[in-house]
This record gives C-alpha cells, structure tokens and sequence, in this order.
C-alpha cells in the first residue's frame, strides 16, 4: 500500500511539506511530524496534547466517543468481570492473559516481595501525623531507591522486571503502612497466605489484637476497583512517569514523580474531591443551588467526578463502579446510604441539564469510587493513594514499554516564547 501523506502549506511563502501518516491497529491515523522544525523551522503548538500522540504504545487503547477501554485488546468490562487484579497485571506487562500455572508464579514472586526494609520503616516517623497521605507516598515511595540499587540498571530487561515485581508487590505494604502511620496503629506485617487485595485490606483494618476476617463482597469490590485504575494509556500521571522515565531516572523515582501528579484534584485527586463535594452539597434540596454555581462557574466551582479529556460519551469504568457501589451498599446494608441516592440524585440532574450535556460531561470513574472507599471503610484522604496502589501496575508497564521502545529520547516540548526579546541590562543606579 502506497505511503499516506498529510501536506501542510503556509501561507507566508514557506513551501509544503509532506509529512508520513502513521497507521495504529484501530484508532485514530498519527501524522509523524517529527521532521517540521528541522524542514521549516516551525514548531508545533498543542498545550495540554489535545491533539498530540507522545509515543507509541501497545497497553491500553480507549474510544472516547464510544466510551470503550481495552487493556492488550480485552474490554474492561469483561476483565473487570472474570479477573483478578494480578491476573490483570500480568496482562498489561507481558501483554498476553496468564494460563494456570504462569498465574500462580506471577502471585508467588508478587506474595513473597511484600516485605519492606525494616529502616523504610523510618521514613514515615519523619513525616506529621497528620500528613496528606499522598505526599507520605511520594516520599516512601521515592526513597526506595536508595535501598534497591542493585536493580535500578534500567537498561538491563531483568533489573526492569525485579523493579516491576517490587514496586507491585510493595505499594499494598506502603500504602496500608501510610494509613497506620496516621490512626497511630502499629504497622501489619504482610501475610502470604492472603490474597493480594485482602492481604492489603488486612494491612489497613488488622490489628495484632485481634483475627482479621475478610468478607468477600468487600475484598471482590475491591479488587474491582484495582484492575478499573490499572492503566489508562497516556494520561497526566502516565505521561509524567514516562517523562522522568525518557531521563533515564530510576523506575522508583519516576513512579514517585507518577504519585505527584495522580495527587491533583482534576484527576485523580477527583475521587477525594468528589466526597468533599457531596459533604458540602449534603442534602438533596441543595442541588440546583449547587449546579446553578458550577455553571455560573461560580469561585471555579466544578461538579467533581464528571468530565473527562478522553471520554465524550460515558466513562465505561463509571458504569461497573456503579454496579459495584450497589452491591457492596447492599452487603453492608446501606442501601439508603445519604451519600450515594445524594450522588445518584446529583448525577441525575447533571445528565438531564444542557449545560452538562452539551459539553458531554458524564461521570467519570471517580465519581462513585469515593463512595465505595468510603462505605469499605477507607477514609477519603486515603482514596487517591489507593488509586495510586492501583495504577503503579500501569505505570510501570508503561515506562517498561518506554525504555524499550527504539524511537524512544528524552522527553523535550519547545515553547512558543511570549516573553521579552533580547535588551540591554539596566544597572541598578539608573533603574527608575
Ligand atoms: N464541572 C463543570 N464544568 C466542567 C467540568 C466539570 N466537572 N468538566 C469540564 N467542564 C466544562 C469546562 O468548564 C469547559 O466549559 P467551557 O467550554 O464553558 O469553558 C468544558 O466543560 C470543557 O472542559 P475542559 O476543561 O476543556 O475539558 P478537559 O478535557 O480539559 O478537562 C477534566 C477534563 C480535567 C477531567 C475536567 O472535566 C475536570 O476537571 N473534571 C472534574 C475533575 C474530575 O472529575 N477529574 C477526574 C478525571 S478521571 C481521572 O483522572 C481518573
């Protein structure tokens, strides 16, 4: 098939220039403009990469329009469904579904690495009490580093996958160790013959003065909510580990830089935002009132967990969240929680008013996930390092992906300089 072309032609005299057209397995075609400055001395302009690809990946594909999302090909729906989170992770790092016994050595490594250095442990009695918990992440998180050198060779494959292998199995232990660290409760060794999710939540809620008993529905939920934050192709987060990644940075400073920008309340920061939000709406009589504010864009009044950059028809996560939030409300029987009929209440008024539906904003993923946290018991400054936990299995497959890739160079936007042109400088003594 003959090569397609994309020409762009100026109007200042400047000649065309043809530039590759570059065809993915679905999705949308990629004009390769790599070339432009150096065959016109122009640069491209796409702050926020509205309409910028930064890379090649082969992870995680979303149609925004139809509302899908595919980790390696599979529909979230269907792995949200039949798998378990790990099984997930095996998937978007190694591309392929694991059989039976591949699964079970993947949990084997994963299980006897969630033990962290005992001086790690450290770390945390430098931070307050009453710290954010995403910036006890950051730091926990980065400081890894300095206890794994020996495989931080990251142009070594096996170096990348025992990283891989710590950071997975690691983050459940930090996570829960950050919320210990905030109650004043002593920090739980991990136990090997938990499962991922419920070993995490035995980390979290266990206490050495009493069994913990894990139920089910709530670890299933759980579990849930794992795989639909596992990745998200090239999102803020994603696009920040890949940057610090294209340095050449270590893989546990460039997941910490990951942290940072997860933390921000337009995205993922939103599942913490969303609850402030509904506690500040509290009743349902207050809705319009709050809607007529957000629309009047009122004190940058947002409704949190609506909108999204990629999705312009529904969050397909939103939907099985949904469902999700229902059967853990029901198997706490709290169906006639105050919060989630506030939230569907809201959620309705928004689907139904113009100013929502002509801008397509539906819910995002994190507008029920609060409610879940919530109702299993996590407090909400807890949420967005949760999500945190969860998309470190992206992340990580995503800088692996980076680091291999040939076409990959350190990651340099140019600018569009606005500022002032070259003067002379003004000694002090004759400056007005
Ligand atoms: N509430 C009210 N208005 C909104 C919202 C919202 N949640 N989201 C977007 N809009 C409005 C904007 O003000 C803008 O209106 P205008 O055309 O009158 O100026 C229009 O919709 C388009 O919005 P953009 O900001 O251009 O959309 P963008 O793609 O840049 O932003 C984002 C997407 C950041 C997610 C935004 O929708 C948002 O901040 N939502 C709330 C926070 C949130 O829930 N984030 C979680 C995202 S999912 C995740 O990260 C896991």
């Amino acid at each position: 098939m003959a090569e397609k072309l994309a020409t762009l032609s100026f109007s200042d005299g400047t000649p065309s220039i043809d530039f590759p057209v570059l065809t993915g397995s679905v999705g949308p075609d990629v004009i390769d403009v790599r070339a432009l400055y150096a065959k016109t001395g122009k640069f491209t302009y796409d702050p926020g990469f509205m309409s910028t690809a930064s890379c090649r990946s082969n992870i995680t594909y979303i149609d925004g329009d139809q509302g899908i999302l595919q980790y390696r090909g599979y529909p979230i729906e269907q792995i949200a469904e039949d798998c378990s989170f790990l099984e997930v992770a095996y998937l978007i790092m190694n591309g392929e579904l694991p059989n039976q016994k591949q699964l079970g050595e993947f949990v084997d490594i994963v299980t006897h690495h969630t033990m962290v250095h005992e001086q790690l442990m450290r770390f945390y009695s430098g931070f307050r009490r009453d710290a954010h918990p995403m910036a006890v992440l950051c730091g926990v998180v980065g400081a890894l580093s300095a206890f794994y050198h020996d495989s931080i060779n990251i142009h070594d494959a096996r170096s990348r996958e025992i990283s891989a292998f710590r950071l997975i199995a690691k983050l459940p232990t930090i996570t829960a160790m950050t919320y210990k660290y905030t109650t004043g409760q002593p920090f739980m060794y991990p136990k090997n013959a938990l499962s991922y999710v419920d070993n995490f939540l035995y980390m979290m809620f266990g206490t050495p003065c009493e069994e913990y008993k894990p139920n089910p529905t709530l670890s299933r939920a759980m579990d849930r909510i794992l795989i639909l934050h596992a990745d998200h192709e090239q999102n803020a987060s994603t696009s920040t580990v890949r940057l610090a990644g294209s340095t050449g940075a270590n893989p546990f400073a460039c997941i910490s830089a990951g942290i940072a920008s997860l933390w921000g309340p337009a995205h993922g920061g939103a599942n913490e935002a969303v609850l402030k939000m509904l506690a500040e709406i509290e009743d349902a009589k207050n809705i319009p009132a709050f809607i007529k504010r957000v629309k009047d864009k009122d004190g940058h009044a947002m409704l949190m967990g609506f909108g999204h950059r990629v999705y312009k028809n529904y969050d397909p996560r939103a939907k099985i969240i949904q469902k999700t939030c229902h059967e853990v409300l029901e198997e706490l029987d709290l169906k006639d929680d105050k919060l989630f009929k506030l939230a569907m209440a809201l959620e309705k008024v928004a689907l139904e008013d113009e100013y929502f539906v002509k801008r397509k904003l539906y819910p995002n993923v994190d507008f029920y996930s609060g409610i879940v946290y919530k109702a299993l018991g996590i407090p909400v400054a807890m949420f967005t390092a949760i999500f945190a936990l969860a998309r470190t299995v992206g992340w990580i497959a995503q800088w692996n992906e980076l680091i291999s890739d040939p076409d990959q160079k350190i990651g340099r936007p140019r600018q569009l300089f606005t500022g002032a042109a070259r003067r002379e400088f003004v000694p002090m003594a004759k400056r007005k």
